[in-house]
């Protein structure tokens, strides 16, 4: 029997802190459902002294959830704590998060301060959040780089204080995992008291090592691994929550389990892509497009006589299923719903007319509509209502002609075309964008993938657009990649215009 590991998600927080992840609230309710349906534990959905939008996202993901503990991050200060308490009052169970940085950079550089100074700070603030919850969790920012005997001192005192899970993040992702899983080890031995709080670990992926510092932690006694979808997180990112748990599955004799539920892992791994404009990189771990896709002879032939010789995971496992049924033009407005609940998504009459609509058009490009084409044709509703929407596009492109790109928008309710060249269909559909607008904007990043395979494909683009000096991401997802690269870029130019 499994010793239960308990499953912290913060791809609402850490995740979300991304430049270019933020997320409206409709959004994050949406990320928050999924996560629950897949069982995680905890959620941290905010940090709601840092802007009324992320406030507010904690007093609607409150009201929501039933099953995960609702968790709010703070800095170690009362106003922080005070501002959490409030945000979390309708949530059914909570827990506040809060914390200093413990190591001497952050002592010195960031607080100014010492080491006793900040022991006693740690000491008031656990305090201070036990008077309005009883989950408190205390993070030791830095712990990675923070002198072992000193941490366990500060680890020994907020639990004294009242702490029910402490959390030791390697902040810069500069741990080695020999070296993690020893710092837990050692708090394991030198803490009076660490057997009756939860041990937690927050990885980031700095030098590539968040899943295996993790894992060194489980191995020592951690009990709690804070995770985000597709390890989406500051700089490199956190520990990839699917990492983890597929790590535990496979590996059965570290003896840890998790209560995700891993069949919901891709669909969750889309949606949080999907909503965050974060394209997934082909060969990530378990979600990657080419994770269960066997290219050389040798391992296809391997695989077709017995799917283990080259595969650890059953793709099915984690929700990969080629053989899930798709849906054609043919197909009515209550297989589209069925299907839809079937991913978990309700909808009600409303947003089904419109989505029924943009489902046969799809469908009349594309042939056959798989569950990926439905969870972006589901985030279509976020493009409406915007200043600038596409009326036509007409492009004239091919080998030894002019690329020549005619376009008709309309902009804040008013009609304007204009008419460019350009090196190739999507320059010349920007410039005829530029033409009309008239704003100096770089195009600095541009990123095409596209869904599974085939040329009917829809492909997703992802664009930075810099105006300003200020960088804006767009997204844009069509079975023309030149109209997709233009809705990624008006995508971008409405987060600012
Ligand atoms: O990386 C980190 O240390 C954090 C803390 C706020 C938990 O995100
Ligand atoms: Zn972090």
């Amino acid at each position: 029997m499994s010793e239960r590991l308990y499953v912290f998600d913060t791809t609402l927080r850490d995740g979300e802190q991304v430049p270019g992840c933020q997320l409206t609230t409709v959004e994050k309710l949406e990320v928050a459902r999924m996560l629950e349906r897949l069982g995680v534990d905890v959620i941290e959905a905010g940090f709601p002294v840092s802007s009324p939008g992320d406030f507010n996202s904690v007093v609607e993901i409150s009201k929501v959830l039933t099953q995960p503990v609702v968790c709010a991050l703070t800095r170690g200060v009362k106003e922080d704590i005070d501002v959490a308490v409030d945000a979390l009052q309708f949530a059914k169970r909570k827990r506040i998060h809060t914390g200093l940085g413990t190591s001497d950079y952050h002592i010195r550089y960031k607080f100014n301060s010492t080491r006793d100074e900040i022991l006693e700070r740690s000491i008031e603030a656990t305090k201070y959040a036990k008077h309005f919850v009883e989950d408190v969790e205390f993070y030791c920012e830095d712990a990675g780089r923070t002198d072992n005997e000193y941490l366990a001192r500060v680890v020994e005192a907020v639990i004294k204080a009242g702490a029910t899970v402490v959390n030791i993040p390697d902040t810069t992702g500069y741990c080695m995992p020999d070296e993690f899983g020893a710092k837990i080890a050692y708090l394991k031995e030198h803490v009076t008291g660490i057997d009756k709080v939860i041990l937690s670990c927050h990885c980031h992926n700095d030098l590539g090592m968040a899943t295996a510092n993790t894992l060194q932690a489980v191995m020592n006694g951690v009990r709690q691994v804070e995770v985000t979808i597709n390890g989406v997180g500051e700089r490199a990112g956190n520990t990839a929550l699917e990492e983890i748990v597929m790590a535990l599955r496979c590996r059965k004799e570290i003896g840890v389990d998790t209560n995700i539920q891993a069949k919901h892992i891709y669909a969750a791994s889309r949606i949080v892509s999907n909503l965050m404009n974060m394209p997934i990189q082909m060969n990530k771990a378990i979600v990657g497009r080419n994770a269960f896709s066997h290219s050389s002879g040798i391992h296809q032939d391997g695989v077709l006589k017995n799917h283990s010789t080259y595969e650890i995971i059953d793709p099915k496992d984690v929700g990969v299923d080629p053989n899930t049924i798709l849906l054609t033009a043919r197909s009515g407005r209550a297989a589209l719903r069925h299907r839809l609940q079937t991913l978990g998504f309700k909808v009600d009459d409303d947003r089904m007319l419109s989505l029924y609509k943009d489902f046969l058009d799809l469908a009349d490009k594309k042939r056959y509509i798989d569950d990926d084409d439905l969870r972006l044709l589901l985030g279509v509703d976020r493009n409406k209502d915007k200043a600038i929407v596409v009326e036509y596009l007409n492009v004239i492109s091919g080998k030894n002609v002019d690329h020549t790109a005619e376009l008709g928008l309309i902009v804040k309710g008013e009609k304007k075309v204009g008419k460019a060249t350009g090196n190739g269909p999507v320059d010349a559909s920007i410039n005829a964008l530029k033409s009309i607008l008239g704003l100096n904007m770089i195009l600095r990043e541009f990123t095409i993938q596209s869904i599974s395979k085939g040329s009917n494909d829809v492909g997703k683009v992802h664009m930075q657009v810099e105006y300003e000096g200020r960088i804006y991401f767009g997204f844009g997802a069509n079975t023309d990649i030149v109209e997709a690269s233009l809705e990624a870029y008006i995508d971008a130019v409405n987060k600012f215009i």
